[in-house]
C-alpha cells in the first residue's frame, strides 16, 4: 500500500466531506464529495449534481476529476481519493467512476470511503481489477 501519511488521509477526508455541501442532489437527496490527491501536492474537489433527466446526473468522483483535468491537464497522476457523504452512509465509488479513475490512478493509489464501521482504505488495484483497456493497434476498420 502506498505510504501515504495518515494525517494527510484525514484532512483528504474532511475536504471531500466539505465539498459535498455544495452537491446538488434534490432528487435521491444524496449529498456526495471526492476530493482527489495529485502527485503534486494538488488537492482538487467535487460534488455529485443531478437532473432532473435522473441519467444525466454526474457523481462527484467524476465531477471532481473533470474538473482537475479541465483546470490543469492530465500530466499529473492521483495518489489518493476520499469520497464522502452528508447521509453518513457507507458507500463505495461506482464501477463507472472506478473506471474513469483507473487511467489517472497511480499504481499504488489509495480509495478511502465510509464503510459499514467507518473509514475504509483500500488500494485503487484491489476495488477494480482487470479495468477495460484499449490499444489503438487492435483497432480495425469494418468489414
Ligand atoms: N453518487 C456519487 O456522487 N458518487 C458515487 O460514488 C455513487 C453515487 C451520486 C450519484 C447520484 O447523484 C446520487 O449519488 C445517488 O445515486
Amino acid at each position: 500500500m502506498s505510504s501515504l501519511d495518515p494525517e494527510l488521509l484525514d484532512r483528504l477526508c474532511e475536504v471531500a466531506l466539505e465539498a459535498a455541501r455544495h452537491a446538488y442532489a434534490p432528487y435521491s437527496k444524496f449529498y456526495v464529495g471526492a476530493a482527489l490527491l495529485f502527485d503534486d501536492g494538488a488537492i482538487v474537489t467535487g460534488c455529485n449534481v443531478e437532473n432532473v433527466s435522473y441519467g444525466l446526473s454526474s457523481c462527484a468522483e467524476r465531477n471532481a476529476l473533470f474538473r482537475a483535468i479541465s483546470e490543469s491537464g492530465a500530466g499529473r497522476k492521483i495518489r489518493a481519493i476520499a469520497v464522502a457523504n452528508r447521509n453518513n452512509a457507507a458507500s463505495t465509488p461506482c464501477g463507472a467512476c472506478r473506471q474513469v479513475m483507473a487511467e489517472f490512478v497511480t499504481p499504488d493509489a489509495v480509495i478511502a470511503f465510509p464503510g459499514d464501521h467507518g473509514r475504509q482504505t483500500v488500494p485503487f488495484a484491489e476495488i477494480f481489477p482487470c479495468a477495460f483497456t484499449f490499444t489503438p493497434d487492435a483497432r480495425q476498420e469494418t468489414q
